[in-house]
């Protein structure tokens, strides 16, 4: 398969217009565009009255693609309903916590239990299949649209869910005691004493069980990947070849991602950073490549970028153009870090509604002189160039870091210190040293294999089981260095506080317990002494006790004299870190450098990046070094041996990289 460059494409809005469609082709051609994703919100026009269906329109649109050379993406339709389904079956419409059923109306919008929404949509995919599953231009299926991107964040509270949610926590915990004894519920006399009296978490009732609370969203977890298992059933025995996919979103937190990746075949994602918002690109350049590393690690394989604006998106408050050069380094960053494609959304601006003003590949004035057109083209141009010897590459970092939705939905109930913590930043935090130094990373949630890196970051790996403890004490055991911070090990996966010291049964690996957590700020800052000089933090600081550990640093003045935060203990072969503090991102990267060297981590080609420029590595038959720089000007750099500039042919010692330039080197 090639990189695929293209997106999403809605002709049924352009039924009327025949000589748009035709442009339509003519411009995708010359956009060097080789894939649509067609039929994503295209319901209404294959059924548009119950049972009657009408597959002309569609069969006409995918074999004019393929005639001229793109191929398709088939979207499955209920990422929106049509008019009929909403308004003769109101039962399929979400009910909200506040027990009111929603309108009819928006996308999505439907209970993932309703039978009828079941029943339709299995029949729907089963034409699709039917028609489409052995046309030779179709090579994905697209299930349904960023699921639980709508109103109802991916849930549903009607009665019919109600009762599922407690045979799903009767399979769970067998007995009533046994819950109430994993959810703590004696606390304000909430013990339930019949599973009808278990609601979902509602602001108007119950929000103050945290098992309860976390079960609702391991249970709309396995809700939507039900409901993408049933869509994915309908079309894949018609030709079990076609990969499946639905587009996950940047750190979407209603669903657990982890199981989820597993039910597709290939994974799929839809990238919208908001560049340009900032000083400097860095913040957004690193959430975004920090999504990607996660998305590829799913699987251990390229990943699809299934959406990104051509220019720029129309929901934000302030909506910022990709400024020049961007497009460019925003897609290569994109394929940097592991996708074999660059997709949009849209190819062209529809005239109405709420996406009127959504960036598109082709704008209102239907031209194709426009700066976005002759970006998106470039892009294509260079796609084409590089694919051969990008497509069967793939990252292998040797560093990976634990995200984990169980985690990130404890530390979201917490009413401690930890409230503080915004996990995904936390993440990024840590992975921004690494970003800078050229050095990929991979990320994973608790059940990941960590045998497969040299180091493993968790930062405030909050809420884990026994079993996930006992893994890190093997990993360290055989020679790995493992990195956790503060508010490591407190809760189990019921989210009910452990009855030891934190890190829970992994004191002796750490070396080490935490005895207290703080916080301080700007009026109370502590001093930490490191190497002998005294750093200033301000926020979350943990007063450790040692047993085996090595005080890397330790507090200075006041009650906090001499304790220490930040320590290194050698367990077995390896070699456990903990940092109990937060701090500036200076401070932490020097720590961090130190467990880089520690490693032997360091980027092949280049040391001491210039700020502002990252480095991915691709590996296959050859080994790809994608060059980025995220600065609005000019950088040079030495390399730390000569390369071949891939497109050029070029053998540079030094690199010089334009404003938003990419290069690649092999
Ligand atoms: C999401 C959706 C698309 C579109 C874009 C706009 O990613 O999947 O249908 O609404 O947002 O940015
Ligand atoms: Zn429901």
């Amino acid at each position: 398969m090639n990189l695929l460059h293209g997106g999403d494409y809605n002709p049924e809005q352009w039924r009327d217009y025949p000589e748009i469609l035709e442009q339509d082709i003519e411009y995708m051609k010359k956009a060097h565009i080789n894939c649509a994703t067609v039929n994503v919100f295209g319901w209404s026009s294959i059924e548009a009255e119950e049972g009657v269906y009408n597959f002309a329109f569609l069969t006409s649109i995918i074999n004019r693609l393929y005639e001229n050379g793109i191929y398709v993406i088939l979207g499955t339709p209920s990422g929106a309903m049509p008019q009929w389904l909403m308004n003769n079956y109101p039962e399929v419409l979400v009910v909200k916590p506040n027990g009111i059923r929603n309108l009819p109306g928006e996308r999505h919008n439907f209970c993932f239990s309703s039978p009828v929404m079941r029943d339709r949509v299995k029949k729907i995919n089963h034409l699709l299949a039917e028609n489409y599953a052995n046309h030779p231009g179709v090579i994905m299926w697209h299930i349904s649209n960023e699921i639980g991107n709508s109103l109802n964040r991916g849930e549903c509270h009607c009665e019919l869910c109600q009762q599922r949610f407690r045979l799903f926590l009767k399979e769970k915990y067998q007995t009533l005691d046994n819950l109430n004894q994993a959810w703590w519920t004696t606390f304000w006399s909430h013990n339930f004493t019949n599973w009808n009296q278990i609601h979902s978490p509602a602001p108007h009732g119950e929000m103050c069980i945290h098992g309860l609370n976390l079960e609702w969203k391991h249970f709309n977890t396995v809700q939507a990947m039900e409901f993408v298992q049933i869509e994915y059933d309908a079309v894949h025995h018609f030709n079990p070849s076609i990969p499946i996919t639905t587009n996950f979103m940047n750190f979407y937190n209603p669903h657990n991602y982890g199981p989820y990746s597993k039910i597709v075949d290939v994974i799929a994602f839809d990238s919208y950073p908001q560049w340009h918002l900032n000083e400097d690109e860095l913040v957004e350049a690193i959430d975004a490549a920090f999504n990607f590393n996660m998305m590829r690690t799913f699987k251990k394989q390229p990943f699809y970028l299934m959406e990104s604006t051509p220019s720029l998106v129309n929901w934000r408050d302030k909506n910022f153009h990709k400024k020049p050069g961007m497009h460019m380094l925003s897609s290569m960053q994109a394929v940097a870090h592991g996708s074999n494609s660059v997709l949009y959304f849209q190819f062209r601006k529809g005239r109405g509604a709420f996406e009127k003003y959504h960036g598109a590949v082709v704008d209102h004035n239907g031209r194709s002189d426009t700066r976005v057109f002759q970006d998106v083209t470039a892009v294509g141009e260079r796609l084409e160039t590089i694919s051969n010897r990008v497509c069967s590459t793939i990252n292998q970092p040797e560093v990976a870091m634990i995200f984990d939705w169980t985690n990130w939905w404890t530390l979201q109930n917490t009413s401690a210190n930890c409230k503080e913590i915004h996990y995904p930043k936390l993440c990024c935090q840590y992975y921004t040293p690494f970003w800078k130094s050229g050095i990929d990373m991979d990320v994973m949630d608790a059940h990941g294999n960590l045998e497969d890196y040299k180091v493993i970051i968790a930062p405030a790996m909050y809420s884990y089981t026994k079993e996930y403890a006992e893994k890190v004490r093997a990993y360290v055991e055989k020679g790995g260095i493992y990195i956790g911070t503060y508010w490591t090990g407190h809760v189990n996966e019921t989210d009910l506080c452990y009855q030891q010291d934190a890190p829970a049964y992994l004191q002796d690996v750490f070396g080490m317990i935490r005895e207290e957590v703080d916080s301080c700020n700007a009026y109370y800052p502590i001093q930490v002494n490191y190497k002998g000089e005294e750093r200033t933090i301000y926020g979350i600081n943990e007063r450790l006790v040692v047993s085996t550990a090595e005080v890397i640093a330790s507090y200075q003045g006041g009650f906090y004299q001499d304790i220490p935060c930040v320590t290194k203990n050698s367990y077995g072969n390896g070699t456990a870190y903990y940092i109990g503090i937060e701090q500036t991102e200076e401070f932490l990267t020097e720590i961090l450098k130190e467990i880089m060297e520690l490693g032997a981590l360091s980027c092949d080609i280049a040391n001491d990046l210039p700020r502002g420029v990252t480095i991915n590595k691709r590996v296959g038959e050859e080994t790809l070094y994608f060059v980025q720089n995220f600065n609005p000007y000019e950088v040079k750099m030495q390399l730390k041996k000569s390369c071949e500039v891939l497109e050029s042919k070029e053998m540079v010692r030094e690199l010089i990289l334009n404003a938003y330039d990419c290069v690649i080197v092999k």
